[in-house]
Parts: C-alpha cells; sequence; structure tokens
C-alpha cells in the first residue's frame, strides 16, 4: 500500500517513472516494461515530441490511422482521414462516400462560426446601475482593455464581435454574466478566449472600485467566480446535406426505393422522439466526427460536449440528422457545432496531423469543419441504411472478425482461411471460434 503512493512523480525521469510504475503495480515487471518501451517511436525527436504533448508520458499509445476515398463535397474529391479503433467506421464512411459519389456528393456550408465565452459574477447591489453602468461605460472599457490580446486575431479579421451583461438571476441568486462573442478565425481559440476573458475580469474589478456610481456595499458585493470559454457553440455551425430522386436510392438489399426512403425517415423520427434510439444514433455520428477531429489534431472531447449539448438545446435530446421526402426527393442533412481549428494546440506540432491537414488540401477551420460534419453524416447514412435492411452485425461482424482471430492467436495462414470461409457466412463470435477449433485440429 505505501509503495503506491509517490512524491514527486513528474520529477523522475522516463525509465526511472516506468521502473517504480511496474514495481509497484504489476506483477509482471520486466514484461511490461518490455511492452511500454516497445511502443516508443525509435526517432528519439519524435518520442520526445510525443512525450511533451502531455504529462508524465512513459509511452505512445497507437490508434489506427485510416482513409476513407471518394467524398464528393462541392464539387471536389476528399479522401478523408481518420483516427478511430473501431472495426467498420472508416469502411461504413467509404460505403457512403460512395454511393452518394454516384449522386450528386455532399454539399455544405457553414451557418455560423462564432463562439462564445464568460465572466461568471455575482452582484447583490442595485440592478440598473449594473446595468447603466455596462451599457454606457464598462462594455467599450472591456473592449479597449482586451486590445493587446486581440490585435493579432483582429488583424486576421477576427477578435471580438459582441460583450453583453446577462442577468441570470431568475437560476441563481445574485448570478450574473458577462458574455463575450468571439470570431477566432482559423484557431479552436480556447487560450484566446480564455486569456480575453480573465483580462476582463481583472477589469471588472478595478473599475467598480473606481466607479462613483456604486455604494462600497456594492462594490464589495461584485465577486468573480470565473472567466471562462464555454464548449457549447451553438452559432459555430457547418451544415451537410445530400438529396437525390427517389428511385435514384436503388434497391437496397431487396427493399425498394420507395419503401427503403420510408423506413428511413422512420428511422430518424424515431431518433428525433426517442433519447434511448437517439443516444445510439448520435453516438455512430460521433464514430465519423471524432474520428476525424482527432487525426486532425482537435480537442474531441470539446466537440462531444458541444454536440451533445446541441442534441439537447429544445430541452429533450434529439437526432442530430435530420430526413424529409418532398417532391419525390430524399432530403438528408446534419447540422453540427464545430469548434475546431487548424492552427494552434496540436494542428502544427503532430506529424500526422500535418499529414491529414495536407491529404484535406490543409482547408480553413471553415472546411474543415464542413469536411467533419460530412463524416457523420455518412456515418449516419451508413449505419442506417444497414439498420433498415441486413442489420448492423452482418457488416460489424465481418469487419470485426479479424480482432477475434487476433484475439484468438490465429495464424496468418489460419486467418486467410478464416476469413475465406466466412465470406459468405454471417459470423459470429461463438461459429469463429467454432471453426478456429475444428481448423487446429486438422
Ligand atoms: C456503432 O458504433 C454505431 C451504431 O450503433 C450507430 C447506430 O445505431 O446508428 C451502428
Amino acid at each position: 500500500m505505501i509503495n503506491k503512493i509517490v512524491e514527486g512523480f513528474s520529477k523522475l525521469n522516463k525509465e526511472e517513472k516506468i521502473n517504480w510504475l511496474v514495481d509497484n503495480y504489476t506483477n509482471n515487471p520486466q514484461t511490461i516494461k518490455k511492452i511500454l518501451t516497445q511502443y516508443w517511436n525509435e526517432d528519439s525527436e519524435i518520442q520526445k515530441l510525443h512525450e511533451e504533448f502531455s504529462e508524465n508520458t512513459i509511452s505512445n499509445f497507437y490508434m489506427p490511422f485510416g482513409i476513407a476515398p471518394n467524398f464528393l463535397i462541392n464539387g471536389s474529391i476528399y479522401a478523408i482521414p481518420m483516427v478511430i479503433e473501431e472495426s467498420s467506421v472508416v469502411a461504413a464512411a467509404s460505403k457512403s462516400a460512395k454511393f452518394w459519389l454516384e449522386r450528386g456528393g455532399f454539399k455544405t456550408k457553414i451557418l455560423g462560426n462564432l463562439k462564445l465565452g464568460h465572466v461568471h459574477f455575482l452582484y447583490k447591489g442595485d440592478k440598473s446601475k449594473l446595468n447603466n453602468w455596462f451599457s454606457n461605460y464598462l462594455k467599450n472599457i472591456l473592449l479597449i482593455g482586451t486590445e493587446e490580446i486581440t490585435k493579432n486575431m483582429r488583424n486576421r479579421g477576427g477578435g471580438i464581435t459582441n460583450i453583453e451583461l446577462l442577468d441570470k438571476t431568475n437560476d441563481l441568486n445574485d448570478y450574473f454574466q458577462i458574455q463575450v462573442t468571439f470570431d477566432t478565425q482559423d484557431s479552436m481559440g480556447a487560450n484566446f478566449i480564455n486569456s480575453c476573458l480573465e483580462q476582463m475580469s481583472r477589469i471588472i474589478i478595478e473599475q467598480i472600485q473606481r466607479s462613483e456610481m456604486f455604494t462600497q456595499i456594492e462594490k464589495e458585493s461584485l465577486q468573480i467566480v470565473m472567466s471562462i470559454l464555454s464548449n457549447y457553440t451553438p452559432n459555430c455551425i457547418a451544415r451537410a446535406e445530400v438529396s437525390c430522386k427517389i428511385e435514384d436510392l436503388g434497391d437496397q438489399n431487396g427493399i425498394s426505393s420507395e419503401d427503403f426512403a420510408w423506413k428511413f425517415v422512420q428511422a430518424i423520427r424515431i431518433a428525433e422522439v426517442d433519447p434511448f434510439r437517439a443516444a445510439t444514433h448520435n453516438k455512430g455520428i460521433m464514430n465519423g466526427v471524432d474520428s476525424v477531429v482527432i487525426a486532425t489534431g482537435n480537442d474531441f472531447r470539446a466537440v462531444e460536449a458541444c454536440v451533445h449539448t446541441y442534441a439537447s438545446r429544445t430541452g429533450k435530446y434529439k437526432s442530430l440528422t435530420h430526413c424529409r421526402i418532398e417532391n419525390g426527393k430524399f432530403h438528408y442533412w446534419i447540422d453540427l457545432p464545430l469548434a475546431i481549428g487548424i492552427v494552434g494546440g496540436l494542428t502544427q506540432l503532430h506529424p500526422l496531423v500535418i499529414v491529414s491537414l495536407q491529404i484535406l488540401g490543409n482547408p480553413s477551420a471553415e472546411k474543415l469543419m464542413q469536411i467533419i460534419a460530412v463524416a457523420g453524416l455518412a456515418q449516419n447514412f451508413a449505419a442506417i441504411q444497414s439498420l433498415i435492411t441486413s442489420g448492423i452485425q452482418k457488416g460489424h461482424m465481418k469487419m470485426h472478425l479479424l480482432n477475434i482471430l487476433n484475439q484468438l492467436g490465429a495464424t496468418e495462414q489460419e486467418k486467410q482461411y478464416l476469413i475465406n470461409y466466412f465470406k459468405d457466412k454471417t459470423v459470429s463470435y461463438h461459429q469463429v471460434i467454432s471453426e478456429f477449433n475444428k481448423l487446429k485440429k486438422q
């Protein structure tokens, strides 16, 4: 027990960290040490770069880096890099891309690119004084007082686009916000936004002390609680859509295009009314979204937090995709709030992120938002297409077969034999083990 607690772990070098860890937390130290070191990059510079992304790094954790080709987006073709460990996601995206390539491709647009941040504060004084002070004086002072920080962003066409005082006292006693709207151009902007907000909180405290409008009690009642960006960005949205004549959907696994379109709409409606289905439906969308977000070095936790908040903006958690049939046409789309960037963070540091961005033609942040929205829509299309026709397991288990065979320790020859064997059969875990054992006995 005592050895499981350590002082100054961060000060140990990597080998010392590993030695301490394997000695105190594993019962096969040499084997674990070998595995951890096996995953170091042989190029010490690359290894160092990765270690420095985070803290207390002892090894690297690989994820498959795949490509989903043939995406036709606004008339241009893209091969989309996807980083994901789940089998069948890249295959599903590629299948959707091919399907829509033959039907006019994906159309995308930006519906907004603004982000928000807040100074959260408490104030117990006269509300009208606060309102007047904010509108007639403070708002301008906040803009001027952050000019140093916003200078470069303004030169790039971004900066602060609005500052508001919000009365939140109906939600929580004495609670107000300074809500600031930002245009962060090609960066996700978290550091920029937080720096501006922290500067604003200092200005607010300084200025209220100097003000002659407030009583001493009112001045002292103003307490800044925190200053932080919001990961919910409902005004930073990319739309991706596809449409075609119903008959052009073609026969789907023995289902006519009319029946397919009708069933597809029902599947979306179910995800619009039932949160249990909506969670799974949106999870599938995030398979596509996260894998591109990760491949391009963006913060998938921020994107996840935002997307799910957006999915519940009406007070009920709902589908992120929508579908309608109008005048014999199938229309299907997604609106996704995505605060991502192509500068800052890992985006120009991680060698594979640089590769991903190059594969995508070094897009602007807005272009990347649109590509990510397409990946989400494509993923959802493939999932619904399977779910309402053959079921998901047929394709999924085929892709998962290799994982099962690897788990069983199959040789290359055995893998080839069994992949071939299951080509025209339904894959189940039980069936694979049974066939594997039969093969072993031969
Ligand atoms: C699996 O990762 C994702 C799906 O469950 C999505 C869905 O059901 O729509 C296939």
